[in-house]
């Protein structure tokens, strides 16, 4: 199989892997992370098979949704094994799944190669602007966590242990992550996309809070 039938049938592996999900989680996130991550490329010099394959598969082992709690990519390398992948490319891109997520504000980044520089600030800038916005709703809704509440303050996890057993309102996560990608994002042309995209989030939440409390007038 050539590499843009391996692409291929693993976006259509993947679509059918995410129907019905609701969490912001669906095929059309991973649509726009392989979109983004295609757009980075344009402006590095990566191996782009790497790139999509890793940008289509990154969330098929979130810990977000598995019992395990990590991401160690089973599911991934079964299928990258099922298409008889090269061994060295399987490899490369289980590191990037397994290093793309997000861990904590305090947490250091692991991801180490630029093919997985790349998707990450395409995960990413999937997590901020009007895109974001609406996605932190939709989790806090699939988590069944309040809105906002005034009584519980945002706060810097230390730990990936931490940041996972937080149960915190939605606002919250804009102070614990969204807010701070802008400068966490690894290539220039992701930095560049996330200032705008970060505007946004800061009207937004100024807008709420005005809101909240009726001062909006
Ligand atoms: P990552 O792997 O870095 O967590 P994902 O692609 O899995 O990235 O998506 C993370 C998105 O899930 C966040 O950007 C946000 O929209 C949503 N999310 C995760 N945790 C929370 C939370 N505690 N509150 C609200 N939204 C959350
Ligand atoms: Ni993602």
């Amino acid at each position: 199989m050539n590499q843009q039938d391996i692409i291929q049938k693993t976006a259509e592996y993947i679509k059918q892997e995410c129907t019905g999900d609701s969490s912001g989680h669906d095929w059309w996130h991973i649509y726009r992370v392989w979109k983004n991550a295609m757009t980075l490329c344009e402006h590095e010099k990566a191996d782009t098979f790497i790139v999509q394959l890793a940008a289509l598969l990154h969330d098929l082992d979130d810990w977000k949704f598995n019992n395990s709690g990590d991401e160690t990519p089973l599911r991934a390398k079964t299928w990258l094994d099922s298409l008889s992948i090269d061994p060295a490319i399987a490899d490369a891109v289980s590191r990037i799944i397994m290093h793309v997520s997000y861990k904590g504000a305090g947490v250091i980044n692991k991801m180490d190669s630029l093919e997985g520089f790349i998707v990450q600030d395409a995960d990413r800038l999937d997590a901020i602007g009007a895109i974001g916005i609406a996605r932190a709703f939709a989790y806090g809704g699939y988590k069944n966590r309040p809105l906002y509440d005034p009584n519980s303050p945002p706060q810097i996890h230390q730990t990936f242990e931490q940041y996972k057993n937080s149960e915190s309102a939605t606002i919250n996560h804009f102070y614990e992550k969204l807010l701070l990608l802008k400068d966490m994002m690894n290539t220039a042309t992701a930095k560049r996309i996330a200032e705008q995209r970060h505007e946004i989030m800061v009207k937004f939440l100024d807008q709420f809070m005005n809101e909240w409390d009726g001062k909006d007038v």
